[in-house]
């Protein structure tokens, strides 16, 4: 059986630069990997039945934090189960924008849930797996707003009010500390080759690049 691969995940708020590292380190593990022992995803969604609950989490907003709670951990379930840990099992690299971090600091640190019903969920959904190592990129919100607005891209959460990215921006950093081997934390501010070069030395090192 092949050896485990390697799960490393993407985290940070809204407009933090996420999905633009993420592309930068798959083109950089392209020239050291062969294209299929990559698997790009991202939460929510990842399967054909997690994108519908996506789809539910962006179509409709009148809900009740609970409600979407579990409709996070659903999705997060039916990834884990039926993409991620077979391609793990197969001894692939995947990268993941957002994973179970996100829920703590946008359910616990933005709503207001309890923090250890979370946890607990967390693990259920997970199946108990965890990234390898995670990237946190770190930004000012009002720089992630900026970088939105110009995009002109303001969704559900990201209309949402200030205050509540800074519990956001302000709960990552709280996990950061207390896993500082797995959680990588990355100035966002810098120019995206800079982030992509901090962040290449970490993944080189945990995929075993020369
Ligand atoms: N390091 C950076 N410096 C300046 N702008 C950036 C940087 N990284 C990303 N951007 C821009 O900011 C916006 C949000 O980036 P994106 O990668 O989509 O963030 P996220 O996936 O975290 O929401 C995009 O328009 C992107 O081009
Ligand atoms: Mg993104």
């Amino acid at each position: 059986m092949a050896r485990w691969g390697k799960f490393i995940t993407f985290e940070g708020i809204d407009g933090s630069g996420k999905s633009t590292l993420l592309r930068g380190i798959y083109e950089r593990l392209l020239n050291h990997l062969p294209e299929d022992r990559i698997v790009l995803t991202h939460e929510p969604g990842g399967t054909p039945f997690a994108n519908l609950l996506r789809e539910a989490l962006a179509s409709r907003t009148d809900r009740e934090p609970m409600a979407e709670l579990f409709t996070l951990l659903a999705s997060r379930y039916d990834h884990t189960k039926r993409l991620i840990i077979p391609a793990l099992q197969s001894g692939r690299v995947v990268l993941c924008d957002r994973y179970s971090d996100s829920t703590v600091a946008y359910q616990v640190f933005g709503k207001g849930i309890e923090y250890y019903t979370v946890a607990r969920l967390n693990k259920l959904a997970t199946l108990g797996i965890k990234p390898k190592l995670t990237l946190l990129l770190d930004v000012p919100v009002d720089v992630a707003l900026r970088r939105l607005r110009a995009k002109g891209k303001l969704d559900h959460y990201e209309s949402l009010d200030r205050d509540f990215f800074e519990r956001v921006r302000y709960g990552y950093l709280a996990l950061a500390r207390r896993a500082k081997r797995r959680i990588k934390v990355l100035d966002g501010t810098r120019n995206p080759d800079e982030v992509l070069d901090e962040a290449w030395g970490y993944v080189r090192e945990v995929v075993g690049l020369a």
